[in-house]
């Protein structure tokens, strides 16, 4: 193993030293971005007169072929992971295929700068993976919707029975939720800016103007440093890229809770398919929703990885320091999280049935109406005030006196207000009625 260092040195240095700082177990998921950095790389120096066209195709082909490997997976099989990372490791592959070319590689050129054009071509990848797999998400709830059209839900706020609203609301909600979630992606995609010729930390003697560069191969132009300080010592599209993250685990958590409730025997109000949930060894009758229990406690590692990477950037002085080496494990550990989420709970929820039943016994709570009714005093001219004293008062006889408002005769009724009679009450206290009524909603 030869290191990209050393000559200043004049002993091995420590085993224990080598298997503490080295990131190739994990950083080797960069090793894709790695060759493409480099082969921007070499063309920049070609351009700056720094390889002759012979160097440069060797060089370039020994990366292409190399990518070629990483495509068919065969060089993860191979890794010789005694190298410190995996930049390490594809310079000596070069070397290896393209000789004393290879020598010229890292000309001009620091980790420093090449790990923060890995990381971001890496983001910016997986940014786009992530989108699809949001809107395909979106997508399956948007057919649920479809495939159940006309259900009313009991609305809850603090857990209690609220108002009505409809399921198609009800799953439009995490829908906006989703498409929020994807814009903000996209934001952090637009906001990632590829830069080349830091170098450590104060750029290189290569003119800015070789600098510009644009190839099929990547998803954006390269540009000239601007602050090549700034640069290698930035981590803020980590950062904005785990918060985008955090946020889209936080929602499908609250979904995830949503429905471990409704799939609970007290609201009983899905069949989640048995291929998406678990049983009990001791049990047996028991059928869990660990895939939505899973779903909600990856938040915690997702938040986890967010703050991970905040308090090891805090207090860093400029520029590059070696604690950002640790940035990787928590970025490569949330986007897996949120793509085996999103992949999982595509499938689970196209396999998931309503108990129309039990759903219509819960709407049939009149207590659901009480603000509809209360609405329609109002419609009538009486103070909103008012309207919520009676209609409060009239609740509160019903709890008290056992008695349905919808068998209240219309004298009985009158007593709490003239407005009030029997045809009134049965016609708002209607699922389909309430849900119609709500005419702020914008359609
Ligand atoms: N493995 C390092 C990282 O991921 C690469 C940069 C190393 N630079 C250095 N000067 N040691 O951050």
């Amino acid at each position: 193993m030869t290191k990209l260092w050393g000559g200043r040195f004049s002993k091995q240095t420590h085993k224990l030293v080598e298997e503490f700082t080295k990131s190739i177990h994990f950083d080797q998921k960069l090793a894709k971005y790695d060759c493409l950095g480099s082969l921007a790389h070499i063309a920049i120096l070609k351009k700056a007169g720094l390889l002759t066209n012979q160097e440069h195709s060797k060089l370039a082909t020994a990366l292409r072929s190399i990518a070629k490997t990483i495509e068919d997976r065969s060089f993860f099989k191979n890794i010789d992971s005694s190298f410190e990372d995996i930049h390490s490791y594809i310079q000596h592959l070069v070397e290896k295929k393209a000789g004393k070319a290879g020598l010229k590689l890292h000309t001009c050129r620091s980790r420093n700068d090449q790990i923060v054009l890995d990381m971001k071509l890496f983001c910016l990848d997986e940014l786009k993976i992530t989108q699809t797999m949001l809107k395909n998400f979106s997508e399956s709830l948007k057919a649920l919707a479809g495939k159940n059209k006309g259900i009313c839900l009991p609305g809850l706020t603090h857990l209690q029975h609220a108002m009505i609203i409809s399921l198609s609301d009800y799953l439009g909600a995490y829908q906006e939720m989703l498409a929020r979630d994807h814009q903000r992606l996209q934001q952090i995609h637009d906001n990632i800016r590829l830069t080349f010729g830091s170098g450590a930390i104060a750029g290189t003697s290569i003119s800015a103007s070789a600098y510009y560069f644009t190839s099929s191969d990547l998803p954006k132009a390269i540009d000239p440093t601007a602050n090549s300080i700034d640069v290698v010592s930035d981590r803020d599209f980590i950062i904005e890229t785990l918060s985008g993250l955090a946020v889209i685990g936080m929602h499908l958590s609250r979904l995830a809770e949503d429905v471990i409730l409704w799939a609970s025997k007290e609201f009983d109000f899905i069949d989640i398919d048995d291929a998406f949930c678990t049983g009990s060894s001791l049990m047996p009758q028991k059928k869990n929703p660990d895939v939505l229990e899973l779903v909600r406690g990856y938040s915690g590692r997702l938040y986890g990885n967010l703050v991970n990477v905040l308090v090891m950037m805090k207090g860093l002085p400029l520029s590059y320091n070696r604690d950002m080496q640790l940035d990787k494990e928590p970025l490569f550990d949330s986007f897996e999280i949120i793509q085996k989420e999103l992949a999982v709970l595509t499938e689970l929820f196209k396999n998931v049935t309503f108990k129309k039943e039990n759903i219509a016994k819960q709407i049939d709570d009149e207590s659901l109406y009480a603000t509809d009714l209360s609405d329609y005093l109002v419609q009538k001219g009486v103070a909103f005030k008012e309207a919520h004293a009676i209609i409060g008062k009239l609740i509160q006889h019903k709890y008290q006196s056992g008695q349905e408002l919808r068998t209240m005769d219309d004298q009985e009724l009158k007593t709490f207000h003239p407005l009030l009679n029997s045809r009134m009450i049965n016609k708002i206290i209607d699922p389909e009625y309430s849900v119609k009524s709500k005419k702020s909603i914008k359609r």
